[in-house]
């Protein structure tokens, strides 16, 4: 597959999306904008669109070696990647190993507590509404997608969650939580989006270092530092495979 940029369909706020030759390939492409507080703080993060794209397309590549269907083809260039042009659930899933974030504040517990089991939330992505907490009822009754996607999407997850969390132990990482998002191609439910340090929570094991974007939610500083720390680390786990 040799497909080149076509014109622009879609820029987010950390990624454009551009058409292809075909209808069912698109190419993203990862900018070093960063937002946080639902678009109200904006800045930039030096080299993130590349630490996200390589960072993503790793483990896509390892998830989908190791049974999990990814919208990942091919990564075309340091910040570009071609992928499965997917219909977007519009739900947002988020799996969370440890307490943190706005779990830690909804629930009153503190920071760091280590979850007896793992939890899957949703959010409807909807930025209008700033992506509201939601359940499967709400789904089933907004139509935004069946029980049988949702049991699969739960399913993927869960199974996403065992094989990150084998994959950042080695690295020396704590997988806190992270959001995946879902499409659907062919009839089938697919990992989309990316994985990267702008959508999970990511702490060193020995010193509860931060590296991922919550630097920059929190104004902690250091943040192109800690992605590039993060990308290391990964980088270092495919070398020595
Ligand atoms: P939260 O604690 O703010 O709900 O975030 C949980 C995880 O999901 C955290 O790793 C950050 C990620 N996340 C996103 O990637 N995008 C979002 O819009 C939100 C709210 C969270």
């Amino acid at each position: 597959m040799n497909y080149t940029k076509q014109e622009q369909l879609y820029e987010g706020k950390a990624k454009k999306v551009f058409a292809t030759e075909s209808p069912d390939y698109v190419i993203v492409s990862y900018k070093d904008d960063a937002t946080a507080l639902n678009g109200l703080k904006r800045g930039t993060i030096a080299g993130k669109g590349e630490v996200n794209n390589r960072v993503s397309n790793i483990l896509f590549a390892y998830l989908e070696k190791n049974g999990i269907p990814t919208h990942f083809e091919k990564e075309l260039s340091p910040r570009e990647t071609l992928v499965k042009r997917v219909s977007i659930v519009p739900v947002e899933v988020v799996v969370r190993n440890v307490a943190a974030g706005s779990l830690a504040k909804r629930l009153g517990m503190e920071e760091g507590t280590v979850l007896k089991k793992t939890v899957l939330e949703f959010y409807y992505k909807d930025d209008a509404l700033g992506d509201p907490l939601i359940n499967c009822s709400h789904i089933y009754a907004m139509d935004l997608a069946t029980k049988q996607e949702m049991d699969r999407i739960s399913e993927i997850a869960l199974k996403v969650n065992e094989l990150l969390g084998q994959y950042f132990a080695r690295a020396g990482v704590r997988l806190i939580d992270y959001k995946l998002e879902f499409g659907r191609f062919n009839g089938q439910i697919v990992l989309a989006d990316e994985i990267s340090p702008d959508t999970c929570r990511f702490w060193d094991d020995k010193t509860g270092e931060k590296l991922d974007k919550d630097r920059f939610r929190r104004d902690m500083g250091g943040e192109a530092e800690a992605y590039s720390e993060l990308m290391r680390r990964v980088l270092v786990q495919e070398e020595s495979k």
